[in-house]
């Protein structure tokens, strides 16, 4: 592949970076274009909920990619951008980043970021793939609804050292830059097993609702396609493309 450069633009306050970013991918720019906000009015999250942007608490960007890969192949891409995210955040804070699948950021089991990918494929050109990646940098315990404070933590909480935000973002996006290509390069399986080493759940029981159903087991892996594996009462492997996953 061509080699990537990163195009990095800085806003102060904005409604979302996911949506200005969506919308410059439908003006036709080309991959590479990241949107780095100071604050957000309407962060959005996984499953239509809201994520809080205050100014001065984290980092709140989303990157341009159009890999030319087949529309199942696009959903492994968000693992690409946790394994990514993970290692750039433990890097350039000393704090160990681990995952929940599919790619919430994860320290000592509680939520630090979560990364939001929008995929869209307008038919002219290549598809666009927007990663959102949101990380509690320095936001106080004070800073979540209450119902969230116990599951919720900030890097600088759990004692990584947050200086420059942009380095956090920098570190972040030479790790995609690596995991991208390898990617493109040589599949899936080198980010399927990063990945497995980075999971911070394996093992545990879940819950794993689908919108349909609630399927309880042990997490066991992930396929040769990013899905989660789940081994139930029964014995039986469920493989789940999506889902949210609860501990038990
Ligand atoms: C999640 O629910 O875990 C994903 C949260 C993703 C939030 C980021 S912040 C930057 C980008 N812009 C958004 O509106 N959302 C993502």
């Amino acid at each position: 592949m061509t080699s990537l450069a990163w195009r990095i633009e800085k806003e102060s306050v904005v409604d979302s970076t996911n949506d200005l970013v969506l919308e410059r991918a439908r003006q036709g720019e080309p991959e590479g274009l990241v949107i780095h906000a100071l604050a957000q009015r309407k962060g959005r999250g996984r499953q239509g909920r809201y994520w809080l942007s205050p100014p001065g608490c984290g980092l709140y960007f989303s990157i341009l990619l159009r890999p030319s890969l087949p529309a199942e192949l696009i959903t492994q891409m968000s693992l690409v951008a946790g394994v990514s995210a993970a290692e750039g955040l433990s890097k350039s804070t000393g704090v160990h980043v681990r995952l929940k699948w599919p790619n919430d950021l994860r320290i000592e089991s509680k939520k630090t970021g979560g990364i939001l990918c929008e995929f869209e494929n307008s038919g002219d050109g290549l598809p666009a793939l927007v990663i959102g990646i949101g990380v509690n940098l320095k936001t106080p315990p004070s800073g979540y609804p209450a119902n969230l404070r116990t599951q919720a933590t900030s890097i600088e909480e759990e004692g990584g050292q947050v200086g420059d935000f942009d380095a956090a973002i920098h570190s972040i996006l030479e790790r995609l830059k690596h995991w991208y290509q390898s990617f493109l390069s040589n599949g899936f399986s080198g980010i399927q097993s990063r990945w497995l080493g980075l999971c911070d759940n394996l093992g545990e029981m879940v819950q794993v609702s689908t919108g349909t159903d609630f399927i309880q087991g042990c997490i066991c892996g992930l396929n040769h396609k990013g899905h989660l594996l789940v081994k139930t009462a029964s014995g039986d492997v469920r493989a789940f493309d999506s889902g949210e996953v609860a501990t038990l």
